[in-house]
C-alpha cells in the first residue's frame, strides 16, 4: 500500500503547475501521505533533489506562474540506467509513488518508472495542448490569454501603419495555441501544422486583401513551420505589404494561472490522490468532456493528435 508520494514538475513549466503541486500535496496529506517535492524534475531525481512538503510549504503559490519545484529537461532519462537510479533514490526515501506533472516526456519517464515497481500518474502541465488524453492542459488557457494580449496589441499598432504582422506562437509540433488565438484575435489568417499553405497561397491571399482595400493583416503561425523574418521579408518584397514578424517566445509560459488554469490544476491534483488511493498506477489523468478521467499512459501515448482544422476553417471563413 502506497504511503509516501512524491510530486515532480518536468518539462516546460507552465501555468498552473504550482496551483496542481498545492492540490496534490493537500488532498494527499489529508488522506494520510506522506508528501514529496522532487526538485528540478527528473534531474533533480537521480541528484536526490527530494524534500518533505507540508501544508505550509505550498502555502500563496495557487497564483504563482512558473512552478515552486523547478523543472529540467533530461534525454538521459530515456536509459535504464538512469531510471534504475531514480528507482533506487526514491526507494532510499521509501517513496512509492510518483505523480509527474507535464508533458509527453514527463508521461513517458513515468512510464518507464511503472515498469520497474513504482506507482506512477502523470498530469497534464504544459501550454501547448497536444496531452490528446485530456481536452485541456494545464497552462493552455493562461497561454491562449497571453498571446491574445498580445495580438491584440499588435493589431493597434499594425494597422495604424497599414502593416501585415506575422506572428509565431508556441505549441511544439501542436496547433491549438495558434488556431484559438486566431479566432478569438480574428486573424486574417492562421497556420498551423495540420492546416499547410504554401508560401506562395499566403501571397498570393495577401494581394488579394489588399485588391479588396483592407489595409493591415494579422497571420498567426505555429513555432516550427518557418522563419517567419525571412518569411515577412519575403511578403514585403513579393506583394509591397509592409511586414513585421514577431516570435512571441517565452512570454506565453510566464504570468499568474487563469482561474480556468486554477480550477483545472486543483481538480486534477486532488484526482491524482484519489486515483492512487485507489490502487491506479501507470495512468495519465485528465478532463475530458468536462469528466475527470484517466487512462494507462501506454495507450494515452498513441492517441492521435487533436485537429486544428475546424478552428482554422472558421477563422477563415470571419476574419
Ligand atoms: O512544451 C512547451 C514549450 O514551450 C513549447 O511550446 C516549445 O516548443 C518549447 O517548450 C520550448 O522549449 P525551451 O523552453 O526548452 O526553449
Amino acid at each position: 500500500m502506497v504511503k509516501r508520494i512524491a510530486i515532480l514538475t518536468s518539462g516546460g513549466d507552465a501555468p498552473g503547475m504550482n496551483a496542481c503541486i498545492r492540490a496534490c500535496v493537500r488532498a494527499g496529506l489529508k488522506n494520510g501521505y506522506e508528501m514529496f517535492g522532487i526538485h528540478n524534475g527528473y534531474r533533480g531525481l537521480i541528484n536526490d533533489e527530494i524534500e518533505p512538503l507540508g501544508r505550509h510549504s505550498v502555502s500563496e503559490i495557487i497564483n504563482r506562474g512558473g512552478t515552486i519545484l523547478g523543472t529540467a529537461r533530461l534525454d538521459s532519462f530515456k536509459t535504464l540506467e538512469v531510471q534504475r537510479k531514480a528507482v533506487e533514490i526514491l526507494s532510499s526515501h521509501r517513496i512509492d509513488a510518483l505523480i509527474g506533472i507535464g508533458g509527453d516526456g514527463t508521461y513517458r519517464g513515468l512510464m518507464a518508472l511503472s515498469k520497474l515497481g513504482i506507482t506512477t500518474i502523470g498530469l497534464p502541465g504544459t501550454i501547448d495542448n497536444d496531452i490528446t488524453s485530456s481536452d485541456y492542459t494545464i497552462g493552455f488557457d493562461t497561454a491562449l490569454n497571453t498571446v491574445i494580449q498580445c495580438v491584440d496589441k499588435l493589431r493597434d499598432t499594425s494597422s495604424s501603419h497599414q502593416r501585415c504582422s506575422i506572428i509565431e506562437v508556441m505549441g511544439n509540433h501542436c496547433g491549438d495555441l495558434a488556431a484559438y488565438a486566431g479566432l478569438a484575435c480574428g486573424a486574417e489568417m492562421v497556420i498551423t501544422t495540420d492546416t499547410p499553405v504554401t508560401k506562395n497561397q499566403v501571397i498570393e491571399f495577401l494581394q488579394q486583401q489588399r485588391r479588396t482595400g483592407k489595409q493591415h493583416a494579422i497571420i498567426l503561425i505555429s513555432e516550427k513551420i518557418t522563419d517567419v523574418h525571412e518569411f515577412a521579408h519575403e511578403i514585403a518584397h513579393k506583394c509591397g505589404f509592409e511586414t513585421r514578424a514577431e516570435v512571441l517566445g517565452h512570454m506565453q509560459r510566464g504570468g499568474s494561472p487563469s482561474a480556468f488554469d486554477r480550477c483545472l490544476a486543483s481538480r486534477l491534483g486532488v484526482f491524482a490522490i484519489d486515483c492512487i488511493s485507489k490502487g491506479v498506477s501507470s495512468a495519465c489523468c485528465g478532463i475530458v468532456q468536462n469528466k475527470l478521467t484517466y487512462y494507462n499512459i501506454e495507450d494515452a501515448l498513441k492517441l492521435p493528435q487533436s485537429s486544428t482544422v475546424e478552428f482554422v476553417r472558421t477563422s477563415q471563413l470571419i476574419g
